[in-house]
């Protein structure tokens, strides 16, 4: 079992809680989506679906939305999310990002907290394979602060011993996906300490 995984597991009960304080991060990746009625959007480790809520109501039911996340437990929250919103229009994958069978291209992708997901070329790969040319993409999650910045680093490094496996590219953790998409506009959140980044794919 990879250790993304064991961490999730043990989470899955207490996450939604535990995200509370970032859900206006959560809105402003959403909006930075630039989503419009009937797109299609891929929630890459959607995790206990937090984010569908948001993304319906700019899609409408027209839309879709493909949400990929290997943890059982997270997706069975995930998944009663959905049935208590009635939504029909949301396949859940359970699969690792680097192997999910993703069934088709999509107009947006969205990367909120998903920092091991990030930083690994292959899931990236996969994911950036099935954007459709102008899709947008955003990401979204913790990033060191500047270095004087001390507090806001001691946060963002418990936050982060906490919820990654590994502490490598929290100075630019967008960098691998930037490789695909180009330039990224980045802003900083939260004193610093967080990051949205959204850039178009040109295909
Ligand atoms: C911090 S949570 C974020 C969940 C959700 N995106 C949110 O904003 O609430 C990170 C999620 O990524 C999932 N994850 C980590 N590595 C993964 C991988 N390689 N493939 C699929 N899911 C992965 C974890 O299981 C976890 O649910």
């Amino acid at each position: 079992m990879n250790d993304a995984l064991e961490q999730y597991r043990r989470r899955a009960g207490v996450y939604d809680l535990e995200l509370a304080a970032f859900e206006p991060i959560r809105r402003s990746a959403i909006a930075r989506l630039k989503l419009k009625r009937g797109d299609a959007v891929l929630d890459v480790g959607c995790g206990t679906g937090l984010s569908f809520d948001g993304l319906q109501q700019v899609i409408g039911r027209r839309g879709r939305i493909i949400a990929i996340e290997q943890c059982p437990e997270m997706l069975d929250q995930a998944r009663a999310r959905v049935a208590h919103g009635g939504w029909t229009n949301v396949t859940l994958l359970q699969a690792a990002v680097e192997s999910a069978p993703i069934p088709c291209r999509v107009d947006a992708a969205l990367f909120h907290f998903t920092h091991d997901i990030l930083r690994n070329p292959d899931a990236v790969c996969n994911v950036v394979d099935h954007l459709k040319p102008g899709a947008t993409v955003v990401a979204a999650g913790l990033q060191w602060a500047s270095p004087w910045n001390w507090a806001v680093n001691c946060f963002v490094m418990g936050a982060a011993l906490y919820s990654v496996t590994s502490l490598d590219g929290l100075d630019q953790p967008w960098s691998v996906l930037a490789e695909h998409i180009g330039e990224m506009q980045a802003s900083a959140e939260l004193w610093g300490g967080a990051y949205i980044a959204s850039g178009v794919f040109s295909g």
